[in-house]
């Protein structure tokens, strides 16, 4: 029976909307999350950078110049500046074949608009790139989800694992662990093989080693610290069957649809 979203006690591998459906629509705009819904997604990912008024901002890189009409950092603007760009169009230049009029004009959303739009009726992955603006970042982050009710007093057990939080940082994620209990987190990894499990196991829930990296035992070892195994960016079919067969626990996939037919009972 499929007991929490995160993964615990499942019957498949828990799909993560990497950027939302980042492979079909632009990614980190409430197109590319909507579309991540509609394919059937478990948790949406949100990478996080803060602006110049201290907002946090759903986008992966820290300049704006890939994924939207303006340039430069993002920390070096306001939202109001920041909500003037096109977060789209990039998008339908660079795939014609998949590009759709909606995407024109799509904005970079705050992290509060994300949870405000959805609220509790999905899942959320999140991501803070900054690890040197930790406890900034986290402080903010923590504040928009205590708001949103989606940690704290008025959450009860069926709010457990509606929020992840993933960080390349073990610092990020200690300081989480201090200010907010509740929250499940993933330490990320370039490589699996360099990853301390028994060490992480301290502080985390699981591990978000490349999956290029993976091998089956070293998910046998990380289920045996306790840690669930969620790898990233899994979008080719073999990948995700191979996965699946070793007891991965959740993966990171721009192609959500893809995931959702190869993705079978363990
Ligand atoms: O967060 C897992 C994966 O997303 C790490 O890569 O660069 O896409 O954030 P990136
Ligand atoms: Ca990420």
């Amino acid at each position: 029976v499929h007991t929490t979203a995160a993964g615990f006690g499942k019957e498949r591998m828990t799909i993560i909307a990497h950027r939302g459906a980042s492979g079909d629509a632009p990614e980190h705009t409430i197109a590319a999350y909507q579309l991540a819904v509609e394919q059937g997604a478990d948790y949406i990912e949100l990478d996080l950078h803060m602006t110049k008024d201290r907002q946090l901002i759903a986008i992966h890189d820290d300049t704006l110049d890939r994924t939207t009409n303006g340039s430069g950092k993002v920390h070096a603007f306001t939202l109001a500046e920041i909500k003037q760009l096109d977060a789209g169009s990039w998008f339908n230049h660079k795939y014609p074949g998949k590009a759709q009029p909606y995407y024109h004009g799509q904005t970079i959303p705050t992290l509060a608009e994300v949870i405000n739009h959805y609220g509790k009726s999905i899942n959320y992955y999140i991501e803070i790139k900054k690890p040197q603006q930790t406890p900034k970042m986290a402080d903010e982050l923590l504040r928009v989800l205590r708001q949103q009710q989606l940690i704290g007093k008025r959450t009860g057990p069926a709010d457990r694992g509606k929020i992840i939080i993933e960080s390349f940082h073990p610092d990020s994620l200690k300081y989480l662990r201090h200010k907010a209990p509740e929250l499940l987190l993933i330490q990320l990894g370039e490589d699996a093989a360099e990853m301390k499990l028994a060490e992480i196991a301290q502080y985390a829930d699981g591990v978000g080693p490349n999956f290029s990296t993976l091998n089956e035992e070293f998910v046998k070892l990380a289920h045996r610290h306790g840690l669930l195994v969620h790898c990233w960016t899994v979008n080719s079919e073999t990948a995700m069957i191979k996965l699946n067969s070793w007891n991965v626990d959740g993966i990171f996939t721009n192609y959500v649809k893809i995931a959702r037919k190869h993705v079978g009972k363990h």
